[in-house]
């Protein structure tokens, strides 16, 4: 077959499988349902929603229950107890294929690019029907037809691509809000980090791709987008005409209709002061920015490959607050990297105080085979690492509720989002900053901005009541 681009190619297979499916459907007498099971981070939540909107095509129907006719989990490989819980998850899978002998079982994502990873597979979880990477996951359905035309197991696992596939078929989770991927991919190999090796290089999308997804997001009622990168602020330097990551918010910002852009993730060392500038003068950019720190300590920072220093690290928080007052600034730490002493962890507790993050993510450092951190002699021991995670996260834990508390009293605007989880009188809703707060409302209200009253600071979140 010849197909003009892959896009089509992808809707053949998609066809396909719908007529094999709509066969089954009608000997069982029932629809086919699908489980995709998500792991990791906000790039994986995206992933999946485009293998969700495929199987739907396909025919499936969605469910959340592993009790289905074919399971997929998108799996992350960042720290090991990620990659643990599919072990687990997929011993509990083989005794669910047991009663279903038709169960399709597949694994995809991050941890799938890892060799090691595919070969255990291969060898002690026979039953898994569909192994792919994160380079070719919009070859779901043309995998899925070679599985479902009889061939046993189906692997096919990409060491890289320069492709990317638009217009593929995508199931959003929220009706209001959705990320949009810029770019994918990171060049930065920071020591400890896996990503890179199975993400792949960076590249960008074109603006011009990025600005119609939006436009069409918008006109199906989305009205807050995230923008999805490694390093967000390194887009665009890969394109054939380049530009900055701070002319394509201001080419997201005129967009009618749009009222939030957020971002995820900053990398300190490409951010500008034309991104800073841009932010200070946006009315939909959200006084939001996750900047991770992994370290205070310069002699770390080195080792990890991060390419700044406490001082520059601090002088960007410095003109962050200076330009953009009530910004909330949220990071990410390691503790016990390979080496790490009570001076480096000193160092990491220091900038924590200085910049008063509004929230922080903590991590103990794990050992990914393959980067260049896992070959260091001098690893920490766990009981002294767990001892400066608790410390850190005390800290930590102390300022973000100080910090949320600030806001106690006044009047904002918060972005209704969903029905409150454990009571659904409750709709839980973001403030520009990204705090959460809860308010008496109905489920109508969501993807509205409304004037809540901050009543009071529980922690990480409000409650708060609309004004009339
Ligand atoms: N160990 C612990 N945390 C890690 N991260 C990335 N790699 C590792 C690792 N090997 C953390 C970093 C990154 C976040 C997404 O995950 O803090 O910013
Ligand atoms: Fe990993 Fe560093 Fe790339 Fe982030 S910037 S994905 S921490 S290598």
């Amino acid at each position: 077959m010849n197909f003009v681009n892959e896009t089509e190619k992808q809707a053949y297979y998609i066809a396909k499988c719908k007529e094999i499916i709509s066969n089954r459907e009608k000997e069982l007498g029932r629809k086919l349902k699908a489980c995709v099971a998500t792991f990791g981070c906000q790039m994986n939540f995206k992933d999946s929603e485009k293998l969700i909107g495929i199987l739907n095509e396909i025919g499936y129907e969605e469910t959340e229950d592993e009790h289905a006719d074919l399971v997929l989990y998108n799996t992350c490989t960042v720290r090991e107890n990620a990659n643990l819980k599919i072990y687990g998850r997929l011993g509990y899978l083989s005794k669910l294929k047991k009663e279903n002998s038709n169960m399709i079982i597949g694994l995809c994502g991050c941890m799938m690019q890892e060799e090691h990873v595919v070969e255990k597979i291969k060898k002690s979880y026979k039953f898994v029907d569909l192994i792919f990477g994160t380079h070719n996951i919009f070859k779901l359905a043309e995998l899925l037809y070679e599985r479902l035309s009889g061939q046993k197991s189906v692997i096919d696992i990409w060491q890289g691509t320069t492709e990317i596939v638009e217009d593929l078929p995508s199931e959003r989770k929220y009706s209001f809000k959705s990320g949009v991927n810029i770019m994918y991919g990171c060049n930065n190999f920071c020591s400890y980090c896996i990503v890179p090796y199975v993400r792949g290089r960076e590249r960008s999308r074109k603006p011009e791709d990025i600005i119609n997804e939006i436009k069409k997001l918008v006109s199906e009622g989305v009205v807050e987008i995230m923008l999805l990168g490694q390093n967000v602020n390194s887009y665009g330097k890969t394109l054939e005409n380049p530009m900055t990551f701070a002319q394509l918010l201001q080419e997201i910002e005129k967009i009618d209709g749009l009222k939030r852009v957020r971002f995820m993730t900053s990398h300190p060392k490409d951010l500008s002061d034309e991104l800073i500038d841009v932010m200070a003068h946006s009315k939909k950019i959200c006084k939001q920015m996750h900047l991770p720190l992994q370290s205070g300590s310069d002699r770390l920072l080195k080792i990890m490959n991060r390419h700044y220093d406490k001082q520059h690290y601090l002088e960007i928080v410095d003109k962050l607050r200076k330009a953009i007052p009530d910004i909330g600034i949220s990071t990410d730490i390691i503790v016990g990297f390979p080496g790490e002493t009570e001076e480096d962890f000193n160092e990491t507790l220091d900038v924590v105080k200085k910049v008063q993050y509004d929230s922080a993510f903590t991590f103990i450092y794990s050992k990914r085979s393959g980067t260049p951190a896992a070959e260091m002699e001098n690893q920490v021991p766990q009981d002294v690492v767990k001892d400066r995670f608790d410390r850190l996260l005390k800290v930590v834990n102390e300022i973000s509720s100080k910090k949320t508390a600030k806001y106690e009293g006044t009047t904002q605007l918060v972005m209704a989002e969903e029905v409150n989880s454990h009571d659904p009188e409750l709709i839980t809703g973001r403030l520009s900053n990204n705090t959460v707060v809860h308010f008496k409302g109905t489920k109508d209200l969501i993807g509205q901005e409304l004037k809540v009253k901050l009543l009071k600071a529980k922690g990480f979140y409000y409650f708060g009541e609309i004004e009339a």
